[in-house]
C-alpha cells in the first residue's frame, strides 16, 4: 500500500467587488476587444479595501473544511502558497491558522509566485508522504491589484484577486497509477530568466514596488515549459495525456492555455477555463479552477488530473492527480 495525498474538500473566495474591462477604458489606452482577445479576461475581482490575502484564504479554507465535512481541529498543517502576503510576517498561514481558531499543527507559506501552488501541492504530498501530516490545508491566495502600476496597460488589466483552496487527506491506496491522491509532481526553475516577470521593490529595498512584465517573452517560455513540465510529471506516474481527464491550468492568458493544451494533443474539451471571470490570480488561480471545476459538475470522482502553472522566476512545474 502507498499512502497517498487524497483531495477530500474544496473551497474558494473571490471578493466582492467585479471589474469589467470597459472599466479600464476610461483611465488606460485599452479597450475590452483588446483585453478580451489577447488574454481572454473579461472581468476580475479586487479586494475590499483592508481586506487582505489572509482574510480571503481563511474564507476559502472554512468552505474547504465544510465541504470536507471537517474541522479545523482535524488538521495538521497548512501550507499557503502567496507572494502577496498580508505582512512581511508572519506567514499568511499562521493568520490564516489564528482565523480558523487552530492552535495546533504547523503553518508556512511558500512563495514561487503564479507556480505556488504547484510547489504548494508538490511540498504538502511530501509532507504527507513522508507520515509528518496526515491533512494538510493547502491555498492559493493572492491580493494582485496592490502591486498593480495602474498607469501600466500592459499588466494592470490582467490581474485580479482570490483566494481557493484544496484540503488534503493522507490514505493507503493500492500503490498504481489507479490509486486517488497525487501521482506525480514536477518542479523547476531558471534564474536567468528573473528580469522577465518580477516586482521591483520589496522589503531589502525599503518599498512594496509594482509587477513588472515583459507579457511577450514570457508567453514565449509558457506554452513550451508547460506541456513539458506536465508530460514529464506524466510520465513520472506511467501515464499519459491520452489518460488525461482534465488539465486545469493556471489561468493567465487563454492563448496559452489554448496552445498548451493543442501541444499536449488534447482538446479544450478538456480543459477548465475560469481566466475570463478571474482573471490571472497568480498561486490562487489553479485552486480557484479546481473548486468551480467541481462546483460546475466538471471535475468528478476518479477523474485524473493535470494541474501546470509558470510565473516569476521563472518557475514552472506541474502535479497529476487523480481526483
Ligand atoms: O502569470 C504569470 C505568467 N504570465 C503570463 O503568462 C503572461 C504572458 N503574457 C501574455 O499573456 C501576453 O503577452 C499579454 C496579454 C501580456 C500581451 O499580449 P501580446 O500579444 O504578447 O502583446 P504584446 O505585449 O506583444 O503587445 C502588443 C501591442 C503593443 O503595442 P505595439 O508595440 O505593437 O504598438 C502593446 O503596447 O499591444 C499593446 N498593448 C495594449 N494595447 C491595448 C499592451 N497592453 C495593451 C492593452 N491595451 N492593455
Amino acid at each position: 500500500m502507498t499512502r497517498r495525498a487524497v483531495v477530500v474538500g474544496t473551497g474558494h473566495y473571490l471578493p466582492e467587488r467585479v471589474v469589467e474591462n470597459a472599466e479600464f477604458e476610461a483611465t488606460l489606452d485599452t479597450s475590452d476587444e483588446w483585453i478580451r482577445t489577447r488574454s481572454g479576461i473579461e472581468r476580475r475581482h479586487f479586494a475590499a479595501e483592508g481586506e487582505t490575502t489572509s482574510d480571503m484564504a481563511a474564507k476559502a479554507a472554512e468552505r474547504a473544511l465544510a465541504d470536507a465535512g471537517l474541522t479545523a481541529d482535524d488538521v495538521d498543517a497548512i501550507v499557503v502558497a502567496t507572494s502577496t502576503p498580508d505582512l512581511t510576517f508572519p506567514s499568511a498561514a499562521t493568520m490564516v491558522q489564528s482565523k480558523l481558531g487552530m492552535t495546533k499543527g504547523f503553518a508556512f507559506d511558500v512563495q514561487a509566485v503564479c507556480a505556488g501552488f504547484v510547489y504548494a501541492l508538490s511540498n504538502a504530498s511530501a509532507l504527507i508522504a513522508s507520515g509528518q501530516a496526515s491533512r494538510v490545508m493547502v491555498i492559493g491566495a493572492e491580493t494582485f491589484s496592490r502591486i498593480m502600476d495602474w498607469t501600466d496597460r500592459g499588466t494592470c488589466v490582467l490581474f485580479g484577486d482570490g483566494a481557493g483552496a484544496l484540503l488534503l487527506e493522507a490514505q493507503e491506496q493500492p500503490g498504481t497509477n489507479k490509486d486517488r491522491g497525487i501521482l506525480a509532481t514536477d518542479l523547476n526553475s531558471d534564474g536567468r530568466y528573473k528580469d522577465l516577470l518580477y516586482v521591483d521593490g520589496g522589503v531589502s529595498t525599503q518599498s512594496t514596488g509594482h509587477l513588472r512584465m515583459q507579457g511577450n517573452q514570457v508567453f514565449r517560455h509558457a506554452v513550451e515549459k508547460l506541456a513539458s513540465t506536465a508530460n514529464t510529471a506524466l510520465d513520472r506516474a506511467g501515464l499519459s495525456a491520452s489518460d488525461v481527464d482534465w488539465i486545469v491550468p493556471h489561468q493567465a492568458n487563454i492563448r496559452i492555455i489554448q496552445g498548451t493544451a493543442k501541444k499536449m494533443g488534447l482538446s479544450m474539451d478538456n480543459v477548465v477555463v475560469t481566466v475570463q471571470d478571474h482573471g490571472n490570480t497568480s498561486a490562487a488561480s489553479i485552486p480557484l479552477a479546481l473548486s468551480v471545476g467541481k462546483e460546475r459538475g466538471q471535475i468528478k470522482e476518479g477523474d485524473l488530473i493535470v494541474t501546470e502553472a509558470i510565473g516569476g522566476g521563472l518557475a514552472w512545474g506541474a502535479v497529476v492527480l487523480r481526483w
